[in-house]
């Protein structure tokens, strides 16, 4: 179907710009424009005026091109009839914004919305990349629920250091393993950092980046075989090419996230990031993309829907290849398609393609059966979420695809009871104090430890921090003891390889459990019922909860005190809390 042929309707940017009520105020909308190449007919018009998020910036690296690929956006936006209009987001940069990104991923969220809200758009490009930059588009997305689509980055090319594939953010936390082990020297640590960035994009590993882009195309949001293809490729710019045309027509269609963000969406999410090993953020970034769609997700679908797929993307963390492999094997929609062969996918839901999940990766087989494997042959069994509780939490997830064979074989054997654990905790009060104190040798920490770091969830750090996966003390890392097993409330990076207890809600600063354990004490893990238990009784505990909670820092900035007195925490998706019953505000246009 042409554009001339899909019915005519009234624009929500007529109501600027075509108001013949108000028509001193429309003359004041419509006059800037002109200086901008954009004349008043064409403006009056009722074509689709379709914003371009603009993620990227020299302060946001990992979204920088999409400077360059928003001039794809924009002829495509042109050529199917539409007027581009680009607009800056706030930036979101994972590795550099203190005390962390996850702080600004509501802040985006709210700017996004009072844009997509107050100014006159039909339709809107998300460009996304960066950890956060994914899932506060689209949350935004959905609360003004007008037309929007998903244009990934696409990550960096892979990296390659002595003939070893090198990637973001796992060669990081390998390297320290191997820095702390005396195996390597400081130069060569920064090299093997360096050569895992070899291009524009972001982070080639299937860290958090990866996953939510791979997340936004699981959910519907984004054209088929968008998230995966990287940055440099010829292709990524056809993708934004076609990307824009087709925001015009979902605004000439009238396709809005809240036909494609259904719960069943959200199921085949949650299972895609089973099968190719997704980050732990996933949880808290679906969690808040689901609250604002206005579809509810337990901790039991994380457990129910995602725990038993199987893992079937060899990439970096859990498997062996990065970014570049895994789009030329197929990318997300031949995983897609081994779930749906699978009966683990529904393959019915919309997407912003226009057509079913099921329609869209038809034939989309792997071709490289060595990153991609069969359902039925895959790298791990059973590679989702486990969900955790006990009186540590009520809520934590455990990402088992990481867990290395090595470990299993030292901690998850009970004689007669694989899968639990009982170790002495080792408690820290934020990351300062592990760094300071995890060497010393008055904390005698052996195999049989546990470490535990608290104050570092939303309300704690603030913001939640990546510091859940602790590195064993050097003197075990050079008895080949590589990691122990963690807990803590806050988040892990989706880059790496432990496999800690993390987003443990609720968190230390909240008055959860974690806020009572103390050195010493014994912590009991059963991965087979779900638990995870301090050995202390009811009377002690009683006790130390008239003690209080341990402090956290005091707000530093303006942003820090709303974020604290406003966010719910990670099992909730750490969103602001009640900002859900706002959803589908662009029918209720803005006041002149
Ligand atoms: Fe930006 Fe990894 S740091 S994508
Ligand atoms: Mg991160």
């Amino acid at each position: 179907m042409t554009n001339n042929d899909r019915p005519k309707r009234r624009l929500r940017s007529q109501d600027w710009f075509d108001n013949p009520d108000h028509l001193d105020m429309t003359a004041l909308y419509l006059e800037r424009f002109m200086n901008f190449g954009t004349t008043p007919e064409e403006l009056r018009a009722g074509k689709p005026i379709i914003g371009i998020a603009q993620s990227g910036s020299d302060i946001n690296p990992c979204n920088r091109h999409h400077i360059e690929l928003a001039k794809r956006v924009r002829d495509g936006i042109r050529d199917a009839g539409g007027i581009p209009i680009e607009f800056p987001s706030h930036p979101l940069f994972e590795n550099c914004k203190r005390p962390t990104a996850a702080l600004d991923r509501n802040l985006a969220y709210l700017g996004l919305v009072e844009i997509l809200y107050g100014y006159p758009l039909d339709g809107v490009v998300l460009t996304t990349g960066c950890d956060k930059t994914t899932p506060s588009a689209l949350m935004a997305a959905s609360t003004v629920d007008i037309p929007a689509i998903v244009l990934s980055g696409g990550p960096m090319l892979d990296g390659w250091h002595d003939g070893e594939l090198v990637g973001s953010g796992t060669v990081i936390w390998r390297s320290r393993r191997k820095y702390a082990a005396g195996e390597i020297t400081r130069e060569e640590f920064l090299e093997r950092a360096l050569d895992s960035a070899p291009s524009i994009g972001h982070c080639n590993t299937m860290g958090t980046a990866s996953t939510m882009n791979a997340m936004a195309e699981a959910l519907g949001m984004s054209l088929t075989g968008c998230a995966a293809i990287p940055a440099a490729y010829r292709e990524r710019g056809q993708m934004a090419y076609r990307t824009g045309r087709r925001a015009v027509e979902l605004v000439l269609d009238d396709i809005r996230p809240s036909r494609i963000l259904t719960r069943e969406a959200f199921l085949n999410a949650i299972r895609v990031n089973s099968a190719i090993g997704g980050s732990t953020n996933a949880q808290p970034h679906l969690m808040a993309m689901a609250k604002h769609a206005g579809v509810e997700l337990t901790p039991e679908d994380w457990q129910i829907e995602g725990f038993d797929i199987p893992l079937l993307a060899n990439v970096q963390p859990a498997g062996a290849y990065l970014g570049e492999r895994f789009h030329r094997a197929g990318g997300v929609p031949a995983i897609m398609w081994e779930l749906l062969q699978a009966g683990r996918l529904d393959g019915d839901c919309q997407t912003v393609t226009g057509q079913s999940i099921g329609q869209n990766v038809r034939e989309r087989e792997s071709t490289d059966r060595d990153v991609i494997r069969p359902y039925g042959q895959p790298l791990r069994e059973r590679a989702g979420f486990l969900v955790l509780k006990g009186n540590l939490f009520d809520f934590a997830i455990m990402k088992t695809s990481v867990i290395s064979e090595a470990f299993k074989a030292r901690y998850l054997r009970e004689p007669g009871n694989e899968g639990v654990f009982t170790g002495r905790a080792i408690v820290f009060d934020g990351s300062e104090d592990y760094h300071a104190r995890i060497n010393d040798p008055a904390l005698d920490i052996d195999e049989n430890s546990i470490l535990v770091i608290r104050g570092a969830g939303p309300l704690g750090w603030p913001g939640s921090a990546e510091v859940v996966n602790m590195q064993p003390p050097d003197h075990l890392i050079r008895r080949g003891i590589l990691s122990l097993p963690t807990i803590g409330d806050g988040r892990q990076s989706g880059t790496a390889d432990s496999p800690s207890i993390l987003n443990a809600s609720p968190e230390s600063a909240a008055g959860g459990g974690l806020a009572f354990v103390r050195t010493g004490d014994m912590i009991r893990i059963d991965l087979n019922q779900g638990r995870c238990d301090m050995l202390v009784d009811d009377q002690e505990l009683a006790r130390r909860r008239m003690e209080g909670i341990p402090v956290v820092p005091a707000d530093a900035t303006p942003w820090q005190m709303i974020y604290r007195q406003t966010v719910t925490q990670l099992s909730d998706g750490a969103t602001i809390r009640d900002a859900e019953q706002f959803r589908a505000i662009s029918k209720t246009p803005p006041r002149h």
